[in-house]
């Protein structure tokens, strides 16, 4: 496959090289970053805690001196934070007041397919949808977004996008920052185009469509926003602060470090915090992806976490990846002239969970990422493409066989990435996942463990996270269905699934 992909490769560096993007020496980060509310209802008589989310168009003041057309929840951007607890049991009322049908997906949170939001749980416009389920899983940063089949990337690129926030015992007990918006701190990165008018500008990126095919990545933007606030700062007042990073991006991949060249510390990647932070300088975030890091300042300290050209040494050579090649500021960490002490790092944090493991034998799938399909199929809403038994730990081998930017993402799952063409996987994805990017040409191997909600007529996704990539339908659906039911189960989405 790379001998057939060297006459595309020369097009496609060309293509990007000139379009090559940066923002650095162009900001003054003159806007305090915004922290979104946060919602964490006490319990209702019915023991249940209500969230409450009205979805709807707005005009929001994203750049100096223009308003700019955009959609939120709770707001005209974006969307507040969700924080519970392992054991609480939940319930959201969504209002949908936006001009299109849309749906709400709780990305990286295990429960029924049926309230997963997936492009089957659809909201008519004007209309609500009452999901709710028991947290059942442990302490993570999620988020939730948009899913409706084939424009899932204009509504999150519009704005609807949150955090969610999820404690358990042993993250309460882990020596942690966790003061939300003051060393606890929610940064949701994503990019943008706009019009002179002030208006989003939708144009998207198409590649070299004269070879392989057209390949669209949707919009690559050249303004960066960190939770809807450009040329942003962050104010730290104590000696550590615990940044929860989003990569809500609808294509564009970030290599983040910080300039001052420190090391931070790894201490949660999707779906769980690290049994042992990491120390590292830099880490790859795809769309989807989150990370959180523990950032140590000394008084004084100005220093920006920014997305840096990628020095390529990943182990995979080949490797460049779309967007990455951009060097963009991203948020500006100035340290106060006093600083609060701060809990010491731990070294361990007790009860994390462990890495996923696949017994002898495991079911192993291959899933092959090229062009926009999988495995050479295009998204059927009502095709089942996998039947998997409730609760089972599989093999799932993903390969990406083009040199578009593809990422991987199930629902209803949590995996471990076990190896990248063989080869251990880059230390930033060594932890709990529910998304991953996919190396050029490269095979990635994960260790999944599916939830144990049985739906035999209700699927969950599994897709590519660039979204434009996913609304083209590369996407796939699977059902979790009682282990003796697997040869049995429908293939089929029932009528009104
Ligand atoms: Cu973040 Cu299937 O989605
Ligand atoms: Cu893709």
């Amino acid at each position: 496959a790379v001998a057939a992909g060297a006459g595309w490769g020369a097009t496609f560096l060309k293509v990007y090289q000139d379009r090559r993007r940066s923002n650095v020496g162009k900001l003054s980060f003159r806007n305090a970053v915004r922290i979104p509310a946060l919602l964490d209802p006490e319990p209702s008589a019915d023991g249940r805690r209500h969230y409450r989310l009205t979805l709807a168009p707005g005009s929001s003041d994203l750049l100096p001196g223009r308003r700019t057309p955009t959609w939120g929840a709770n707001g005209s951007y974006l969307a507040p934070t969700l924080r519970a607890r392992r054991g609480d049991r939940v319930s959201v009322d969504v209002r949908n007041r936006l001009p299109e049908d849309t749906t709400l997906h709780w990305h990286g949170m295990l429960l029924p397919a049926v309230m997963d939001g997936g492009p089957h749980q659809m909201i008519e416009a004007g209309g609500t949808w009452n999901p709710y389920w028991t947290v059942s899983q442990p302490a993570a940063t999620l988020w939730y977004h948009p899913h409706p089949h084939g424009a899932t990337a204009a509504h999150v690129y519009r704005g609807v996008a949150g955090m969610i926030i999820l404690d358990d015992e042993h993250s309460a007990r882990a020596s942690l920052p966790s003061e939300y918006g003051v060393d606890d701190v929610p940064v949701v990165i994503q990019d943008k185009n706009f019009h002179d008018d002030g208006s989003l500008d939708f144009t998207e990126v198409k590649l070299a469509e004269s070879v392989a095919g057209a390949d669209n990545l949707g919009v690559l933007g050249d303004t960066i926003l960190v939770n809807g606030t450009y040329d942003p700062y962050f104010e730290v007042t104590t000696r550590r602060v615990r940044l929860r990073l989003l990569n809500g991006s609808n294509a564009r991949v970030y290599w983040l470090g910080l300039t001052n060249g420190r090391t931070f510390h790894l201490v949660a990647t999707d779906t769980g915090l690290l049994a042992r932070p990491r120390a590292m300088e830099r880490l790859l975030l795809a769309p989807g992806e989150r990370a959180e890091i523990v950032v140590e300042f000394r008084p004084g300290d100005d220093v920006v976490l920014r997305s840096f050209e990628p020095a390529l040494d990943l182990g995979f050579p080949t490797e460049r990846f779309m967007g990455g090649d951009d060097t963009f500021d991203i948020l500006a960490l100035r340290a106060a002239r006093t600083l609060r002490d701060s809990p010491p790092l731990p070294t361990r944090v007790d009860g994390a969970p462990g890495p996923v493991e696949a017994p002898a034998g495991a079911t192993v799938r291959s899933f092959d990422f090229t062009g926009l399909q999988i495995n050479g199929r295009t998204m059927d809403m009502n095709r089942i493409d996998q039947v998997v038994p409730a609760g089972a730990t599989e093999i799932w081998e993903i390969e990406r066989g083009d040199e578009w930017v593809h990422v991987f993402h199930v629902h209803g799952a949590t995996f471990q990435v076990l190896d990248v063409n063989g080869q251990e996987p880059p230390e930033f994805v060594r932890g709990p996942k529910d998304t991953v990017y996919l190396y050029e040409f490269g095979t990635t191997r994960l260790a999944v463990r599916f939830d144990d909600h049985v739906d035999e007529e209700r699927p969950y996704m599994y897709h590519c996270h660039v979204l434009r990539h996913e609304d083209e339908g590369m996407m796939g659906q699977f059902t979790v269905v009682e282990p003796g039911r697997v040869d049995r189960a429908p293939r089929t989405v029932a009528a009104g699934g």
